[in-house]
């Protein structure tokens, strides 16, 4: 039996371009999703998946990620004396969830690149990719009364479905979503076979295809479960689109070998990489927050005309 997968690999090294001004100072993965950052989402999903070791590819810039993962004895040593114990508590399990390691990319080219760059961690182990820009809700939700319910069963994020599946297939597996035909520009696109509902053998995989090249309209979300030989096929990579070094190249390779499949995961899917995907990700979580989700829903109703 292969060994269980314990290691992600989260690339956070790019500008923000698209949350300019505030990126100039705050790394677009720092910005909040309600009360914690966009980060602690995809960390969280990880931790849910059974994710030890957690490797930032990292910037210059960037450094709050680190903090925030950090434990912060200062701030432990305020909240003690102030009797703030749950918040204490909270605190701590930030820093106690898995262990971070960031490596650094010094040049950005391209997501492959940025992959790449956790090779010393990773070694020759298999591991997952997880883009901090596409947030995925596990959770699963009932409308009842006006007012949302969490069910207690069936909350498998979508990290953990893919490695499920992966316990099946071995080789790459993918995350899937089925876009409109026009979007097709913005994703890596996979084409296939369908195996078993939702799931595809995937044979041909295109970055950012134009429309009527596309050879689907099934696109990657940012979930990875990868084999340690990817390393191999990166370094000898040539720049691909946008002339950059795409991580969906190497992935082709395995898809031309019948080694890739793709998995269309539920849950409910944000891409927070542009500001009304953030903002549909903000009203989203507060509405289900335990606390103040009633009283969101109050406040965006009084809001109204
Ligand atoms: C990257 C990948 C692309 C994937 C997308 C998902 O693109 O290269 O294959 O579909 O993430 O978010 P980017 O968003 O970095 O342009």
């Amino acid at each position: 039996m292969s060994q269980p997968i314990t290691t992600a690999v989260l690339p956070v090294a790019g500008w923000g371009t698209r949350f300019l001004p505030v990126t100039k100072a705050v790394p677009k993965e720092m910005l909040p999703i309600v009360d914690r950052p966009c980060i602690a989402y995809v960390v969280a999903e990880a931790v849910a998946s059974g994710i030890e070791h957690i490797v930032l590819v990292t910037a210059r810039g960037k450094t709050a990620m680190e903090d925030y993962f950090d434990r912060s004895p200062a701030l432990e040593l305020a909240l003690e004396a102030a009797g703030k114990s749950d918040l204490l508590a909270e605190v701590r399990a930030i820093a106690r969830q898995a262990s971070i390691i960031s490596v650094r990319q010094h040049e950005q080219r391209g997501l492959g690149h940025a992959v790449l760059q956790a090779a010393p961690v990773v070694g020759e182990n298999d591991f997952c990719v997880m883009l901090p820009d596409d947030i995925v809700d596990g959770r699963v939700w009932r409308e009842e009364g006006g007012a949302l319910h969490r069910l207690p069963s069936g909350d498998v994020p979508a990290l953990g479905q893919l490695l499920a599946a992966r316990r099946e297939t071995g080789g790459v597996v993918v995350a899937l979503k089925e876009v409109p035909r026009a979007d097709t520009r913005r994703y890596g696109i996979c084409a296939g076979d369908w195996v078993s509902p939702g799931r595809m053998k995937v044979d041909r995989m295109v970055e950012k295809p134009k429309p009527e090249e596309a050879p689907s309209n099934f696109s990657i979300v940012g979930r990875y479960v990868l084999p340690g030989s990817i390393f191999e096929l990166l370094r000898a990579q040539a720049p691909g689109a946008i002339g950059e070094i795409q991580l969906t190249d190497a992935l082709a390779v395995y898809a031309g070998r019948g080694e890739a499949h793709g998995v269309v995961f539920s849950g409910a899917h944000f891409d927070t990489g542009n500001p009304v995907g953030l903002l549909a990700a903000n009203l989203h979580y507060a509405l289900r927050h335990p606390a103040f989700g009633e009283a969101a829903a109050i406040a965006v109703r009084r809001s109204l005309p």
